[in-house]
């Protein structure tokens, strides 16, 4: 996965997208409609002056039918009501001790912000509710330290944030929630966003802070394999500043749990959001989990896509016409390749037990998905699977991308008499004059 560096990002007002490439936004409409993002919003960030720009952003994302939930911190004011009134704060961000002085403080701060959201979100025409969705227990004490009132979630009601999403109001989420017993505890905002998206199965989880991205050791990242941050975490955390960390961990939770994706950006900057969501490049820091669990076989519910995406490549020709009943009776050979629930591009492994060969069929990566890396993905895919089950050849059948196969997945081409009988007769009585490709499994070695 490549890695990027940034350019410095600006708070100076000026629009990074480009509001006239409406097409290329239109584009990834369709992909998210429906979809449920959970956006955590630093403290510093409702504070900012571009704070409304923000909101109307989020009432963007509703009006293209996205769900949102936001869950807003209050570090930032936590530090600057503790300094007006004298009280320490050792730790701003939720994951530390709070005392009771200090919780006071979470508590007035967490009204503060949500009054201030409501109003805003009121005067912008979106519905907005504050639910009670989040159980908090509490942290106890960690390594001899008493955690005093900081909380982790206990529990997420689901059903009621669904319920209020399927009613078109946008919940909104604060860093303190009440445990079993109705004690107000205060909880790591970050924390809170990861869980609810877990339990949503939200396909983006999105941070906006006050940084430009997560710069690991010193380095912008556009995109990283949450298998690298993992990694990092593990072997040297100082990599990352520390403000980000309860960020990074957030995420990776998440990710373990289901989330495809994570984001990490600078909320201040005018449009910041839109840009991230909908532009190909995107302004802040994706984190995205292992490029093969993006790779799933078909189940019975993608039945429907599945025969819409291969009538469509077959009326290019580009791969054999399917009947609803043969993709509906062969659908365990079938697996996909998914981008935030969306089907980017389907294959097929196809078996041939008594020749102990397999064939990879049925190709094909959504048009504008194509040239990113997907279809070779598939074509590792398959040959890792068809390694897997004790298979010795792969073979394929093209008409349009032979040179695909051969120059850059690596087959040979190879003759009607290598293909098993029966697919030999198909073929002939197909009419479609596939060349014929042809990998040996046990001598080329799988991908990793
Ligand atoms: C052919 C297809 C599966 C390739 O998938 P893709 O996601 O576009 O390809 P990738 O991005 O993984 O390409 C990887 C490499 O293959 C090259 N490549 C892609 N399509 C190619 C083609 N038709 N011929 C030669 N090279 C090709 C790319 O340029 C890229 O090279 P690079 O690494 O040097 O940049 C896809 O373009 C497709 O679905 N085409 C239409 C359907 C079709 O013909 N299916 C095959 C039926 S058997």
């Amino acid at each position: 996965m490549s890695t990027e560096t940034r350019t410095s990002s600006s708070t100076d007002g000026e629009s990074p997208i480009k509001p006239t490439d409406l097409r290329g936004i239109l584009k990834y409409v369709p992909m998210f409609r429906g979809q449920t993002f959970i956006i955590s919003v630093d403290g510093s960030v409702v504070a900012h002056e571009g704070f409304r720009n923000l909101l109307m952003d989020l009432a963007v994302f509703r009006s293209l039918n996205i769900r949102v939930v936001l869950v807003h911190g209050v570090g930032q004011q936590i530090r600057s009501l503790g300094e007006k009134r004298g009280v320490p704060i050792l730790d701003a961000y939720g994951s530390g001790p709070t005392n009771e002085e200090v919780l006071q403080l979470a508590i007035e701060s967490s009204g503060d912000v949500s009054t201030r959201i409501l109003s805003q979100f009121t005067e912008l025409g979106v519905s907005c509710a504050i639910p009670n969705a989040i159980r908090a227990t509490e942290r106890g004490i960690i390594r001899g330290e008493d955690f005093l009132f900081t909380g982790k979630v206990e529990k997420v009601d689901a059903p009621v944030l669904e319920d209020l999403l399927s009613a078109g109001i946008t919940p909104l989420v604060s860093p303190v929630a009440a445990n079993r017993s109705g004690q107000i505890l205060r909880v790591n905002s970050d924390a809170i966003a990861a869980e609810i998206a877990a339990e949503l199965k939200a396909s983006k989880l999105i941070f906006l802070t006050s940084h430009p991205g997560l710069p690991v050791n010193g380095q912008s990242l556009l995109n990283v394999p949450a298998e690298d941050l993992r990694r990092t975490m593990a072997d040297n955390p100082s990599a990352i500043p520390a403000e980000l960390l309860s960020k990074v961990e957030s995420s990776l939770s998440a990710l373990a749990k289901g989330t495809p994706r994570a984001h990490i950006l600078d909320g201040r900057i005018f449009g910041a959001l839109l840009t991230e969501v909908f532009d190909k490049v995107g302004l802040g820091t994706m984190i995205h989990s292992n490029e093969y669990d993006q790779i799933r076989p078909a189940r019975p519910s993608d039945l429907h896509s599945l025969y819409n995406l291969i009538r469509n490549a077959a009326s290019s020709d580009a791969v054999r016409e399917r009947s609803f009943e043969s993709i509906q009776e062969s659908l365990s050979d079938f697996f996909l390749y998914e981008i935030d629930g969306s089907l980017v591009a389907c294959a097929a492994l196809i078996p041939y037990p008594k020749e102990n060969v397999a064939e990879v069929g049925s190709v094909f990566v959504q048009p504008f998905y194509q040239g990113r890396g997907v279809g070779l993905k598939m074509i590792h895919y398959a040959e890792r699977e068809a390694f897997a089950k004790g298979f010795d050849k792969l073979f394929a059948l093209s008409t349009q991308t032979f040179s695909f196969f051969r120059e850059v997945c690596h087959f040979s081409e190879a003759t009607l008499e290598d293909l098993p009988q029966a697919r030999q007769e198909i073929l002939l009585h197909s009419g479609r004059r596939s060349k014929i490709l042809m990998k040996d499994l046990k001598s080329s070695g799988t991908p990793s």
